[in-house]
């Protein structure tokens, strides 16, 4: 075979590689990506642009594992408890399954309830398969960029949306996470978020109710027993809600019916709509005891969804551990949920040609004993 003929076929042989796994452009490859910085890792997989682990240095020099995650790819494929995941393209409840924009009524995916949709309705963003735009794997700024393209009449959403989700590790112990997403033809509500699980005691350290946790948030929003908003905006004040004063997650749990647990919008305090893309301080996790980790977390969103775990259930999670009830729990920085059917929420649309912005960070610091 002539070097010619080699190397020609070589090209074809990298094209069709290149090719495969992309059809109609969605992505049909899952891999599980890693960013390594020293002491500090982090794995995600492109399967709903998901966190997998995030590993730091405890008080003693030992790495821990501080989110909740699942040992394959498989297992990610087959999970209902969205592990990780970023939700979209409109993050948590909205009732009826419907909205209206612009004098059009839009039919959601009912897949809350029967009759409510959900985190972007049978397929969102945390079900679909996000192409790799950008990978820098260690290094001073070691960051993942996830792309998806939502397509109009994605799960009954109005206009193409072109969505962005970096992840990136900052020394020491930083995750930042970006969420940008342009509408490209259509206005559309637009509500991001992340469903990490964390427990700073490690995943597989049990459960969270002896953690302490501050969140500043002077309000939440109230909901019906399909977790809707009723709409009324109530004081977190002297309520099982209130954290504005550090105390443990579990002091009070016992007392929020129908969830068994948190499942609560909290509006942040500290939110400016007239300063909406600056990161400010929501909420503080204690360092744990047993491995010295606490954790700031930063928000530009209106308020986030806090929840606890209340409905994982014998879920064989990463290295065979069982996950139960309260095993962890999420900050889900998000718009507030159902703000498409009440006009005095903040509202989510985006119109076509303007970019949403949502950021996360978790800052995290190992106390040495
Ligand atoms: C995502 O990739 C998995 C694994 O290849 C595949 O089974 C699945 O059908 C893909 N999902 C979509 C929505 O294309
Ligand atoms: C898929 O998940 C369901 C629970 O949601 C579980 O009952 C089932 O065993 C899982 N299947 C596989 C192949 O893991
Ligand atoms: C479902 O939602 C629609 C729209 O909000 C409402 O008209 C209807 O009564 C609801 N049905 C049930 C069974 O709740
Ligand atoms: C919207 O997406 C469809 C494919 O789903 C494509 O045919 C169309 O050109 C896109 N329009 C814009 C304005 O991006
Ligand atoms: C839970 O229900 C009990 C009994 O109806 C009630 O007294 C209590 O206020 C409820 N708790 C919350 C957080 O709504
Ligand atoms: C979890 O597993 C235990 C032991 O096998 C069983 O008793 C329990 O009913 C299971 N719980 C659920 C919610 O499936």
């Amino acid at each position: 075979m002539s070097k010619l003929l080699f190397l020609f076929l070589c090209l074809i042989i990298i094209a069709v590689s290149v090719s495969v796994g992309v059809v109609n452009g969605t992505e049909t490859n899952v891999e599980i990506y890693e960013l390594k910085r020293g002491d500090f890792s982090f794995k995600a997989t492109n399967y709903g642009a998901r966190v997998v682990s995030l590993v730091l240095p405890d008080k003693t020099g030992k790495p821990v594992d501080v989110v909740l995650g699942l040992d394959s790819v498989k297992a990610y494929l087959n999970d209902s408890k969205n592990f990780g995941s970023l939700s979209g393209r409109v993050a948590n409840r909205i009732k009826g399954a419907q909205f209206t924009l612009n004098g059009v009524v839009y039919h959601l995916d009912k897949n809350s309830n029967g009759n409510n949709s959900i985190h972007g309705g049978f397929l969102g963003f945390n079900k679909v398969n996000w192409t790799v735009q950008e990978y820098v794997k260690d290094g001073p700024k070691p960051y993942i960029v996830f792309h998806y393209n939502s397509y109009d009449g994605e799960g009954g959403y109005p206009g193409n949306l072109s969505v962005t989700v970096t992840y990136a590790l900052l020394q020491p112990y930083k995750l930042l996470l970006t969420m940008r997403a342009k509408a490209l033809n259509k206005a559309t509500p637009v509500s991001l978020t992340t469903h990490s699980y964390w427990n700073l005691g490690g995943h597989n350290s049990g459960n969270i109710l002896s953690e302490e946790l501050e969140i500043f948030a002077s309000r939440y929003l109230p909901t019906d027993k399909q977790l809707i908003p009723t709409g009324e905006i109530a004081p977190v004040k002297g309520t099982p809600f209130d954290f504005l004063k550090f105390r443990q997650i579990g002091s009070r749990i016992a007392e929020i019916n129908v969830t068994n647990g948190y499942d609560t919008y909290y509006i942040f305090d500290k939110y400016n709509p007239k300063k909406k893309n600056a990161l400010f301080l929501a909420a503080t996790v204690k360092n744990n005891k047993k491995t010295g980790i606490g954790m700031n977390v930063f928000s530009n969103a209106p308020g986030m969804q806090f929840y606890t775990a209340n409905s994982v259930s014998n879920i064989t999670g990463k290295g065979g551990y069982v996950y139960q009830p309260y095993c962890g729990y999420t900050f889900e920085g998000m718009g507030y949920p159902d703000a498409v059917n009440r006009p005095y929420f903040p509202s989510v649309i985006i119109n076509p040609g303007e970019v949403y912005v949502q950021d996360m960070l978790y800052d995290l610091q190992v106390k040495k004993y």
